[in-house]
């Protein structure tokens, strides 16, 4: 790689998160060790399919400007959030948690440590597309703080749904702070 990576181990303020059940989860910055771990996540949460396959995460985990943070919950992978940064922004290229650790917060938590990073990357929004349909991902954005923005229409290539664009300055996100399970 003709240039060091943007982002670095010590950016991740916090590396445990603490479970409904009180058990902890583990974050950390993937490498391509954790490539099929994206995958299996994807699967879990899409019935089966990985909309972003292994050709693509893999680009992106070796990407200059790309990170993912990925949870573990003793060795199972539960979480992940894809990241692309952007001139100003911090974009949300996928977020997922599998079904049964869904509700702990984990999202919420991933989003806060990719915004924590971004701002040390002097990045000043968060962004992200989400489909129109998906009324939980809207609902979970909403909540945080997330506006909604322009409609993308026949934006997603598989069946020509819309997309909605959503963003929240970073100073925002730092102020919800209903997520307090964090180590
Ligand atoms: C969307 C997703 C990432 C949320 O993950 P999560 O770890 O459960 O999210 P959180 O626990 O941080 O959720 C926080 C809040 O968001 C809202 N929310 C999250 N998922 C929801 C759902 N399925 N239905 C309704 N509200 C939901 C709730 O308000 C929730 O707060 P509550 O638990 O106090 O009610 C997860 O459901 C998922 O992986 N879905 C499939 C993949 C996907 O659609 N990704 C988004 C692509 S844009």
């Amino acid at each position: 790689m003709l240039f060091p990576p943007l982002i670095d181990k010590s950016m991740l303020s916090q590396t445990q998160f603490i479970l409904r059940n009180n058990e902890i989860a583990e974050v950390h910055f993937a490498t391509e060790a954790d490539l099929e771990a994206i995958i299996q996540i994807q699967r879990e949460c899409y019935d089966g399919q990985a909309p972003w396959g292994r050709i693509a995460v893999h680009s992106e985990l070796n990407k200059r400007t790309s990170f993912f943070l990925i949870c573990h919950h003793i060795g199972l992978p539960i979480a992940f959030i894809g990241v692309s940064l952007r001139h100003e922004s911090v974009h949300v290229t996928n977020i997922a948690t599998i079904p049964a650790y869904q509700k702990h917060g984990l999202a919420t938590f991933l989003m806060q440590m990719a915004a924590a990073v971004g701002k040390q990357l002097d990045r000043t929004m968060m962004t992200l597309e989400v489909r129109m349909s998906n009324e939980g991902a809207k609902r979970l954005y909403r909540k945080i703080g997330f506006q909604d923005g322009r409609i993308k229409r026949n934006y997603y290539h598989n069946n020509g749904e819309d997309a909605l664009d959503m963003s929240i300055s970073l100073d925002k996100l730092d102020e919800y702070h209903d997520v307090q399970q964090v180590k």
